[in-house]
């Protein structure tokens, strides 16, 4: 008999749970055994290991987060640490681990694939920067999070004519960013994939203004500006009122949008049936929305 481990791993994303419902349906079906290991990569080195039972009332597919609560843990750059790790996924007998979660956590799997131990990884982020896929299971909720609040912003902006900088998740990549931004009819956006001159955004912004459109939307990737000293420098360069909002947190949480439930569910569930017929070491994505694998190292190593 096959016995399975699951851990979720970095940045909580809704459909994370979904995609562990997927494996756990399709487990169960095929008389696997499956442990949850808590607390991402820091639990499986703690020994946070325990059996999740079939018969167990498990409400996991409409619900954000991560059940297994998640952590971001660089201690499991070191060997020693992943060798206790893998000594706690042995005696409990597990033979493969499915990770969900972002780049660090496929990076995570490398060393734990580098040790001998076999892995399944699937996209989870909202960040939707994950190698071998097209979208993450999170994204679109995040994306319909951020353009709802944009939305409610604009009331604002509208009202007081003002401009809005908003701030949006993403770390390094600029995909929310650009989606919301679109979707939420910002007049601008900044995102790390651009080069970014404020001399012309303030020129823009001015012939905006001149056309008589007193509300404006900036929309900006974290990490590339500190976004209240922007606001100070357009102030000072254009005499109008720019206030900031940093989105934050609220991007990641809440119910997942029917798109990550059923994205986590096919993704969890195609990830079982791959174990079933030997496939091992990959990870999943959609392609032209259709479910694929490919070789997690060989992948990792395109990018590193
Ligand atoms: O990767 C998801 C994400 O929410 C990023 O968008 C953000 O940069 C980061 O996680 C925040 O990380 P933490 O939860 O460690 O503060």
């Amino acid at each position: 008999m096959k016995i399975i481990g699951i851990l979720t791993s970095g940045g909580d994303s809704p459909g994370m749970n979904a995609a562990i419902n997927g494996i756990l349906k399709t487990a169960f079906i095929n008389k696997i055994k499956v442990f949850g290991i808590y607390n991402g990569f820091k639990g499986l080195y703690k020994n946070n290991i325990k059996e999740i039972i079939k018969n167990k009332k498990i409400n996991l597919i409409n619900i954000g987060g991560t059940f297994l609560r998640s952590s971001r843990f660089k201690e499991f750059e070191n060997k020693n640490i992943r060798i206790k790790a893998i000594d706690n996924l042995k005696k409990k007998k597990i033979d493969s681990l499915i990770i969900i979660g972002g780049n660090g956590s496929y990076i995570g799997s490398k060393y734990l694939i580098k040790e001998g131990f076999s892995c399944i990884c699937l996209p989870g982020t909202i960040d939707n920067d994950v190698i071998c896929t097209d979208y993450s299971i999170g994204y679109f909720t995040a994306l319909e999070t951020i353009v709802e609040a944009i939305d409610r912003i604009r009331d604002t902006a509208c009202s007081h004519k003002s401009i809005f900088i908003i701030e949006i998740m993403g770390r390094y990549c600029g995909n929310l960013t650009i989606a919301s931004a679109i979707a939420g009819k910002c007049e601008f956006f900044i995102i790390p994939e651009i080069n970014f001159n404020i001399k012309n955004l303030i020129y823009e912004i001015k012939l905006k203004l001149l056309k008589g459109i007193n509300n404006i939307i900036i929309a900006i990737t974290e990490n590339i500006y500190n976004i209240k000293k922007l606001s100070k420098y357009i102030r000072k360069k254009i005499k109008f009122e720019v206030k900031t909002v940093v989105l934050g947190y609220i991007q990641r949480g809440g119910k997942p949008i029917s798109y990550d439930r059923i994205l986590g569910f096919r993704m969890g569930s195609y990830s079982i049936k791959l174990l079933i017929k030997g496939y091992n070491n990959i990870c999943i994505g959609i392609k032209n929305n259709k479910i694929i694998f490919k070789n997690i190292i060989k992948e990792i190593n395109k990018i590193t």
